[in-house]
């Protein structure tokens, strides 16, 4: 009895900083924006308008993994230092926005160059955008329309969304990844709450492996080599360690308790 009062008030306690960071400090983004990362190292010093990244468009083409791993992004906004001059040679943006690159039956539009023909200054805009009224050529609802829904975040059940066939994830970009032999998959596992009486935790290795692979969590976010190897806390999570470095900017965010915490995976 006392156990379950004390794990009630623990998710009340919770339940406040969740409102605190949602409901008063942070207005909770709109579905779009959620996952936009605006970058801005150079562009303002350059005199150009910074740069708005949208997660929700190239993650449902791209695996994480491919850009976190093979072209190598940083796990942080800003924290990469993507130079002009990088994207025109062909690294980070300029891996696939080189003018070259077939998506779909579309090339993909360049990135950063020296000319400055009005052509050009339109094409400028489209990723350096903050600050300007530039019309997106993907309407996110028009996008979205058809994928499973959900209550948080970009609004979007984005595992169900690639489980069934909504979308189909790029994981290989020639001459960029390496290839591999397949992975053996992890055997899923619940993890077990450190506090008795809650209930355990939903976690697939299986699932998280479709979009990450091993590589974005092991061994940088979770050194993984044992269960119970890593310690977290539900706090730690909130300031966006461990499954918060995730579920708190571009997979569903926290707020959606029961999606964790609920029976353990099959
Ligand atoms: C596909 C997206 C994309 C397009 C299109 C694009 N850029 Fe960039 N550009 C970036 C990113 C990302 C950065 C890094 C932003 C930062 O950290 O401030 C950047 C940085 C810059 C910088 C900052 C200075 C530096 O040395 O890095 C300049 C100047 C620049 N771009 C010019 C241009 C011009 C001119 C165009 C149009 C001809 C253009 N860019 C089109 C993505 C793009
Ligand atoms: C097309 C490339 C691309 C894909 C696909 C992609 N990301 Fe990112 N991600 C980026 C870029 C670019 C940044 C910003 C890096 C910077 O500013 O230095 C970023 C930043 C992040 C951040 C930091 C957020 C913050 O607020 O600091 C996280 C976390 C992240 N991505 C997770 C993911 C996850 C999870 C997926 C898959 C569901 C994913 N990314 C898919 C390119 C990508
Ligand atoms: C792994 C490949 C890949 C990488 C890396 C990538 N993109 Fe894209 N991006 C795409 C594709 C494919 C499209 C769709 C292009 C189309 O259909 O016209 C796209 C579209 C866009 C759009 C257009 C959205 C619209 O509706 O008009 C913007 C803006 C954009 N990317 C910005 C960026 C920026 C900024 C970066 C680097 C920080 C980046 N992308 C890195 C593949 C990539
Ligand atoms: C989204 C992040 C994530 C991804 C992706 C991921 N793992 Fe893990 N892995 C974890 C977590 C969390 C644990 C448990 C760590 C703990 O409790 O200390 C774990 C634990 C493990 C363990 C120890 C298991 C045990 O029973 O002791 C191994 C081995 C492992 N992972 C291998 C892999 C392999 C191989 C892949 C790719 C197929 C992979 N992981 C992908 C997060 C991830
Ligand atoms: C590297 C990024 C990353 C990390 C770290 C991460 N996740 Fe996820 N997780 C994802 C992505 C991407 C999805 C797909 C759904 C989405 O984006 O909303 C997902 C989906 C899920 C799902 C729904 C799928 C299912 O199994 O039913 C659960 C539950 C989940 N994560 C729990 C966790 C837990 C618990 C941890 C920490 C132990 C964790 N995640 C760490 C990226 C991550
Ligand atoms: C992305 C998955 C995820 C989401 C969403 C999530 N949690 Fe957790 N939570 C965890 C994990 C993993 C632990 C386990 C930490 C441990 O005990 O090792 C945990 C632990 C806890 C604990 C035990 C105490 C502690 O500090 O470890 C409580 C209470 C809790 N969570 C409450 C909540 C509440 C309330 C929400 C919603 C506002 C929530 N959680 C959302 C993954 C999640």
């Amino acid at each position: 009895m006392r156990k379950a009062l004390f794990i009630a008030c623990l998710i009340f306690v919770f339940a406040g900083i969740v409102l605190a960071q949602t409901g008063v400090k942070k207005k909770r983004p709109l579905p779009y924006n959620y996952g936009k990362m605006i970058i801005n190292n150079y562009s303002e010093k350059a005199e150009i308008a910074p740069v708005a990244f949208d997660h929700w468009h190239h993650r449902a083409k791209f695996t994480c993994r491919l850009c976190h791993v093979d072209i190598g992004f940083g796990m942080k906004a800003n924290s990469t230092n993507i130079r002009a001059a990088d994207n025109m040679k062909g690294f980070y943006c300029g891996t696939c926005h080189n003018g070259k690159m077939v998506y779909g039956n579309r090339k993909v539009f360049e990135a950063c160059s020296r000319k400055n023909t009005e052509e050009d200054a339109k094409r400028c805009d489209r990723c350096h955008s903050v600050g300007k009224n530039v019309k997106k050529e993907y309407d996110f609802y028009e996008f979205t329309e058809k994928f499973p829904k959900e209550r948080f975040g970009n609004g979007i059940n984005w595992e169900k969304a690639e489980a069934e066939g909504f979308i189909k994830l790029t994981d290989f970009i020639e001459g960029i990844s390496i290839k591999r032999a397949p992975f053996t998959i992890q055997k899923d596992f619940a993890l077990e709450g450190k506090v008795k009486g809650m209930p355990d935790i939903v976690f697939s290795h299986k699932k998280h492996t479709v979009w990450n692979g091993c590589e974005v969590c092991h061994p940088e976010i979770f050194i993984g080599v044992k269960k119970g190897a890593t310690k977290y806390s539900m706090v730690e999570i909130f300031e966006g360690k461990f499954c918060g470095v995730c579920h708190t900017t571009v997979a569903f965010p926290l707020t959606d308790c029961q999606r964790c915490h609920t029976k353990p995976v099959q």
